[in-house]
């Protein structure tokens, strides 16, 4: 998309903004599809990264599957037309109440801790399930994001596996199903073939004679950075096939092989529009106020994550340095720290880029400021439109579901 149609846009809907491109999302997904070319390949995306109807939308009429990781996101797909056989539920610290509501609806569950196998096993002898491991892999862009290794609640140990299997005999339990996720923006492609070395060394026929499929979960990253290199995914991808193929033979059957990706599937798609109403100076800081600020977009604030800016009125303009903060109480409240901008003026609209992978799907009305409202292109476009809501329906909400009362403890 041009620097026009996002001024387009900005005028017609107002900002702050989310604008997704949906042509670029669908060009991910079929990315994936190519760069890992083995006939049983299925793709659930990650539903959590951005929940966006429109978005799920294209994606099913693509034929992707949902890894949800809710009783809400399972409940969400479902009502969107996914079948159940196209959703996987990775949840963990699940409750009683969850593990039914989802159970009834058929969808598999991957199940990361030995007590919630083993209550599963009591509830419903003989059940389907996906279990969850920890491959021991740590990687991905950010401490918090990391899912293998030491530091995590994620999954069960791979020494674990004696345990597992009493239980899943115990109960007649059928695994249909092993399951690792090493991290989310995973680096180094070598950490793609470990993880699945891992779950590959455990998942053999005497272990789990009822297999279906492996799924290595998601962490496909994208660069943030203008400077940042892509990783080559055609030569990953190859190789990932390869090593599913091999794996096929030596377990002694054809199995499907699954990923989860979310960032990599949207975050390029999304642009935030953001239109700076003060400029000022505090001593040697240029700030940039923005009409946005950190719920509604987080990451920079939680992760330290770098998301490029452009000046999309003025970008021509004569370099300067500013911080771009947002309209929220707090001096954290930044987009970007210290950044080289062509000149930035009251006025002018900001694209924050990448802003289709857990931003809008992380935010919230801290200050109660709504969430932006989110516009769909396609193919030159605008094929949905979910408009923001203004401050009385924010207090709508909020009053709704409080009553006062005085009753005994
Ligand atoms: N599968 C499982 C089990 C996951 O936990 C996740 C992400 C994914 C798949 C998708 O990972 P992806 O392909 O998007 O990297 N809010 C963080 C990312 C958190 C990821 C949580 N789990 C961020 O903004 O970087």
């Amino acid at each position: 998309m041009q620097n026009q149609d996002f001024s387009t846009l900005a005028e017609r809907f107002g900002t702050p903004l989310f604008v997704y491109d949906g042509d670029v999302l669908l060009e991910r997904y079929n990315d994936l599809r190519k760069f890992i070319d083995h006939p049983r390949l299925q793709l659930h995306y990650a539903l959590k990264a951005n929940f966006n109807p429109a978005i799920l939308q294209l994606l099913k009429d693509s034929g992707c599957g949902i890894d949800a990781v809710s009783p809400g996101e399972v409940e969400y797909a479902l009502h969107l037309g996914f079948a159940p056989e196209k959703i996987i539920y990775t949840a963990n610290n699940m409750t009683d109440a969850e593990f039914e509501k989802v159970y009834k609806t058929g969808v598999v569950m991957n199940i990361g801790e030995l007590s919630r196998l083993r209550k599963a096993g009591i509830a419903h002898p003989g059940m389907k399930v996906c279990l969850r491991f920890n491959p021991d892999v740590t990687d991905g862009d950010s401490a918090k994001t990391m899912t293998g290794g030491e530091l995590t609640k994620f999954g069960i140990l791979l020494e674990d596996i004696g345990e597992v299997l009493k239980i899943v005999r115990t109960y007649g339990l059928k695994v249909v199903g092993l399951h690792e996720h090493t991290g989310s923006g995973i680096q180094k492609p070598e950490s793609f073939h470990a993880a699945m070395k891992a779950l590959m060394s455990i998942a053999t026929p005497e272990n789990f004679p009822d297999l279906e499929f492996l799924d290595f979960g998601g962490g496909f990253k994208v660069p943030y950075k203008p400077d940042e290199a892509r990783i080559d995914y055609i030569t990953l991808g190859a190789g990932i096939a390869e090593r599913f193929r091999n794996f096929e033979k030596s377990y002694g059957r054809e199995l499907v092989i699954k990923f989860e990706p979310g960032k990599f599937m949207v975050a390029e798609c999304g642009t935030l529009l953001t239109r700076v109403n003060t400029l000022k100076r505090n001593r040697k800081r240029l700030i940039a106020g923005t009409d946005s600020g950190f719920p509604q977009l987080i990451r920079p604030v939680l992760y330290d994550a770098y998301h490029q800016i452009f000046n999309l009125t003025n970008p021509d303009g004569a370099e300067a340095v500013y911080d771009i903060c947002g309209n929220i109480c707090e001096t954290g409240d930044r987009f970007a720290e210290q950044r080289p901008m062509p000149e930035i003026r009251e006025g002018d609209l900001l694209g924050i880029a990448n802003a289709g992978a857990y931003c809008y799907s992380m935010g919230g009305i801290y200050n109660l400021r709504a969430m932006p409202g989110e516009v769909v292109v396609k193919n030159g476009r605008i094929i949905s439109v979910r408009r923001r809501e203004s401050d009385s329906e924010l207090i709508d909400q909020i009053m709704r579901n409080t009553q006062s009362c005085d009753t005994q403890l």
